[in-house]
């Protein structure tokens, strides 16, 4: 296997010192990008864009073109596992995504089958080419959905403002929810085993929606699956543990919980205060986050004492990964993304310094 040039992410997520707090920011190749929406426009549209291995390896490099970012994360979605379990997932302008089908009765729950890999073959196709783009510069993140987050897109069929249908067969259909759920955790778990073979060098599960759930239904349908998939993941190539994060947005009232769930990382969104998430579970995983997005659409002042502001509040300790507390927005000024990592770099250095 080849060595990376730059480990900064891996020592993090391990807990081992650093020299700086290494950075990447969720949804990092986006539509924030000119170049981004170039290369969109030549593939026809998003999803031809993320089915194709050539296409995605060139977005999934444009970040790192531009910013020196410390991680590249596969291009891909979340919902490639519904979509290959055929539910027809499509795109309508404006609107995000969208399903033909659901999965949302007994019947069709009954009938859904886990995905054929085959049918996912581009997902790890672009994992390789990737990885031999990247020539080892940065280390390559896989991800997937959470069994819940999955179920609750496959339930509603798109998304929703506050996912009503699923809550409510929370509590009338518990059986359903968890049939489901199971169905998802084994082909989340053979999705992301999959990318590790294809050469990821560490993978991350997003539960966007797992806060909207109350904590025992949280404990019963999104952390006991993401435990069971981190349970069940393999080690790399190399024979070493592929560190592995979870990002449960909405779930800072559960930190405990996760830092139990197998993870070697918790991501907090920003409403967390990641001081005193830091004290609580800092010594057991690494912690990433937390950025609220959009200071990115302040002014470059507030960017740059906004991230200082994170890189103090987390501390010199190792385990700080430095991400936003969700999604970058497409309103985006890149130059302030610029100005984001170049702070994040120059404070954590100072920090350890001092
Ligand atoms: O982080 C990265 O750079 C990797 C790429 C990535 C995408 N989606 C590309 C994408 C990742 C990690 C995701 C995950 C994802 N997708 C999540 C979990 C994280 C989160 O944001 O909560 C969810 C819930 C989805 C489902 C999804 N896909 C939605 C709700 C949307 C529409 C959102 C929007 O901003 O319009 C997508 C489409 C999508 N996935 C885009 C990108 C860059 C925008 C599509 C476009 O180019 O038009």
């Amino acid at each position: 296997m080849l060595a990376l040039a730059n480990d900064t992410l891996l020592r993090a997520l391990r807990r081992e010192p650093t020299d700086y707090t290494p950075v990447w920011l969720m949804r990092q190749a986006g539509r924030y990008l000119p170049e981004y929406n170039a290369t969109r426009a030549k593939a026809g549209s998003f999803l031809a864009l993320a089915k194709t291995p050539a296409l995605a390896t060139e977005v999934t490099l444009q970040p790192l073109d531009r910013f020196a970012l410390d991680a590249a994360i596969l291009f891909s979605d979340i919902l490639t596992i519904p979509d290959a379990m055929g539910l027809g997932l499509y795109f309508s302008e404006g609107e995000g995504p969208r399903f033909a089908r659901t999965a949302a009765d007994e019947a069709s729950i009954g009938a859904l089958a886990e995905p054929d890999l085959g049918d996912l073959a581009y997902v790890f196709d672009a994992v390789r080419e990737i990885k031999q783009a990247l020539a080892g510069r940065v280390p390559l993140l896989g991800f997937s959905g959470s069994p819940f987050t999955l179920a609750c897109y496959m339930i509603e069929g798109g998304g929703s403002d506050d996912f009503g249908t699923v809550r409510r067969m929370a509590y009338a259909r518990p059986d359903l929810l968890q049939r489901l759920i199971d169905i998802n955790t084994h082909a989340v778990t053979a999705y992301l085993n999959a990318q590790i073979d294809a050469g990821a060098d560490a993978v991350m599960i997003f539960d966007t929606w797992g806060g909207l759930l109350n904590a025992a239904a949280y404990r019963a349908f999104s952390l006991a699956s993401m435990r069971t998939v981190l349970a069940s993941l393999k080690h790399s190539p190399d024979g070493s543990t592929v560190p592995t994060i979870v990002f449960t947005k909405g779930g800072g009232g559960w930190l405990d919980d996760l830092a139990q769930c197998g993870a070697s990382a918790v991501g907090l969104d920003w409403t967390v205060d990641i001081a005193e998430a830091r004290r609580r579970i800092g010594g057991r995983v690494a912690v990433q986050g937390n950025l609220d997005p959009l200071v990115l659409l302040t002014d470059t002042g507030t960017v740059a004492r906004e991230a200082t502001a994170i890189v103090r509040a987390a501390g010199a300790a190792p385990g700080h990964i430095f991400n936003l507390g969700h999604g970058i927005l497409p309103t985006t000024p890149p130059e302030h993304v610029a100005v984001l990592v170049d702070a994040v770099h120059r404070e954590s250095r100072a920090l350890r310094a001092a």
